[in-house]
């Protein structure tokens, strides 16, 4: 079975106050795109992770993939070991602010829940992915979405359009728990408007003016080249640019596809260091 795990981004993200047990409160109109990692679920005898694709390498190391860690607590949840091979094609960069991990993880949720054909309800797939990361209930739904809490509460709105973007990630990783360390000046959380209506590609861009990430003055002073990679989609003719989540990916969004693929090929071309996509909201 193959699962698609598409790309979140957060066209804003307002960071409130540090909760009792450790996390933000946040508020955040996330959307998600039609670029992401692909999971291949196949019978095996036990549980392996082959990982494929251009990203694949840089998890190699890593102790405990938040795949397995899905596996196996759905797993648990329906009594069976989470015997399946799953191949990740890693095409998200790592660490980059727009969901990847995040997204894998709700995948493997929704798809092991087909591949053995479980009868769980939504809530109890949400319970679980609320305990593998803030993000991951978000990316259970994968669509276009209202969130509160500290990422977990999750309502579908409507209105924004299929608007062309470009993803740009200057191949640094940074921590999301260091990036929220850093944050000084928090604004808060609980005040933006949700859109009015449907939107077009100029009225979302003219949306924008009401809010911000409050994560990319933190980001910026960790990575700096964040600041680069904005001017240099802006210089592309973007409507508005802005970073993603906790960076370091950073979208602008474009008027026309046309516009955004030819800004996506210079950017690569100028810079063939950096990860560059054109992408679409879905
Ligand atoms: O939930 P997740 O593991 O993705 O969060 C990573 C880190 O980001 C947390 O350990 C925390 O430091 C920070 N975070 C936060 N408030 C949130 C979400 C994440 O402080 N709402």
């Amino acid at each position: 079975m193959k699962v698609f795990a598409p790309a979140k981004i957060n066209l804003f993200l307002h960071v409130g106050n540090r909760r009792d047990d450790g996390y933000h409160a946040l508020e955040s109109l996330v959307v998600f795109a039609d670029v992401g990692d692909e999971l291949l679920i196949e019978p095996a005898k036990a549980f392996s992770l082959v990982l494929d694709g251009p990203f694949g390498a840089k998890l190699a190391n890593e102790q405990d993939n938040l795949i397995a860690k899905a596996a196996r607590a759905l797993g648990a949840k329906a009594c069976r070991s989470p015997d399946v091979k799953i191949t990740l094609t890693k095409n998200l960069p790592v660490a980059s602010g727009i969901g990847g991990g995040s997204a894998d993880a709700a995948a493997t949720l929704r798809g092991l829940a087909q591949f053995w054909d479980l009868k769980i309800p939504h809530a109890e797939l949400h319970a679980i992915a609320e305990t593998l990361g803030s993000d991951v209930p978000a990316c259970l739904l994968s669509e276009t979405l209202w969130m509160t809490g500290r990422g977990e509460c999750i309502e579908p709105v409507a209105g924004v359009p299929p608007a062309p973007l470009v993803l740009v990630n200057p191949g640094v990783a940074v921590s999301t728990a260091q990036i929220f360390a850093n944050l000084k000046n928090r604004v808060g959380a609980g005040q933006a408007a949700k859109p009015k209506a449907d939107l077009s590609v100029l009225a979302l861009a003219d949306y924008f003016k009401s809010n911000r990430n409050d994560l990319e003055n933190p980001a910026r002073e960790i990575a700096p080249v964040i600041g680069e990679v904005l001017s240099v989609i802006a210089a592309q003719g973007a409507l508005r640019t802005r970073m993603s989540g906790s960076g370091a990916t950073c979208f602008g969004l474009f008027a026309d596809d046309k516009m955004a693929e030819e800004a996506a090929t210079k950017i690569a071309n100028n810079h063939p260091d950096w990860w560059v996509t054109k992408a679409r909201i879905v």
